[in-house]
């Protein structure tokens, strides 16, 4: 299984404070929002990770991430020279991904939860039948794609920002698929706003009966971060659990070495290039050479 994280676009809506840096690489809370979904991926088994994003930006997605090698992990990187859409990264990712099936995620989406990684890792063993999403229910709908479904979370349609929801459920920017993806997309036409719509290529798995859509349930959090309110929401959340129970969100150190892809020692290798900050402390404390 690959892994995609698309994390390109201007940021517009965050002006001026996206003017000179990527949207992804802002801090939410105490580590750029990159690690979040980073970290997803990562808690679902997935060790082969493509980061897309813009010829300006990509130069320092690199300096933060390299190439994973100190993580267990492999990242390369792509540009997407146009934000043409969120579908357009399986024609900028197509030698990435290969004859595997792959998973997508949004450079500013977070996910908080018990047993997450254990419900992706699922939801990867099962793209063999086609295209897993995951809905969420929201109370504003209409920001998102809004999925359909039926009384056996079976999806009907999913519509894309509609003015007049079908439900509250949206469709979270977390997408598994077949290899089929890489061809379903470069059929993909551009919407009226001038995108390849995620929500276009969602419907062509849902008319082949091919759309599994696995609900996450009120246990679990997740925002975006597109509005100023909504990042300083998102980092409110995180100062509140990880103040509250001592253990990081999104500590992608540590998630690899809790995923077997780092040894302890590795692990205080981590914590002490960083150790000048609580975030270094908190790896080291974790390897047992905690002050
Ligand atoms: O967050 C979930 C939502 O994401 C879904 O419910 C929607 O169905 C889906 O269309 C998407 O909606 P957004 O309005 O949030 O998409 P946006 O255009 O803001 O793009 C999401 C992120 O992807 C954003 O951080 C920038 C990045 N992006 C976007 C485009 C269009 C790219 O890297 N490249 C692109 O071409």
């Amino acid at each position: 299984m690959k892994g995609i994280i698309l994390a390109g676009g201007t940021g517009s809506r965050l002006f001026p404070a996206t003017l000179a840096i990527s949207k992804q690489l802002l801090p939410v809370y105490d580590k750029p929002m990159i690690y979040y979904p980073l970290a997803t991926l990562m808690a679902g088994g997935i060790r082969d990770i493509l980061i897309i994003s813009s010829p300006a930006d990509l130069p320092a997605f690199r300096r933060l991430l390299g190439d994973g090698a100190r993580l267990g992990m492999r990242f390369t990187y792509a540009e997407q020279d146009q934000p043409r859409g969120l579908a357009d990264a399986f024609r900028v990712g197509r030698d990435f991904i290969g004859d595997d099936p792959v998973a997508l995620i949004l450079g500013d989406n977070m996910f908080h939860g018990e047993g997450l990684g254990q419900t992706l890792a699922a939801a990867a063993g099962n793209t063999d039948r086609g295209a897993v999403v995951f809905p969420y229910r929201v109370a504003n709908p209409r920001r998102y794609g809004v999925i359909e479904l039926d009384g056996e979370s079976r999806a009907l349609s999913i519509e894309e920002k509609p003015e007049r929801p079908k439900s509250n459920w949206a469709v979270t920017g977390l997408y598994f698929y077949d290899n089929q993806v890489v061809d379903l997309a470069a059929s993909l036409k551009p919407s009226p706003r001038g995108e390849l719509e995620i929500t276009d290529l969602n419907n062509l798995y849902i008319a082949a009966g091919r759309l599994l859509a696995v609900p996450l349930g009120r246990g679990y959090a997740w925002m975006d971060a597109g509005t100023e309110d909504a990042l300083l929401q998102a980092g409110q959340y995180v100062a509140a659990v990880e103040a509250r129970q001592g253990l990081k969100i999104a500590c992608i150190e540590e998630v690899a070495w809790r995923m077997g892809f780092i040894d302890i020692d590795r692990l205080a290798e981590l914590g002490r290039s960083l150790a000048a900050s609580a975030y270094g402390q908190y790896l080291l404390t974790l390897a047992g050479e905690g002050r």
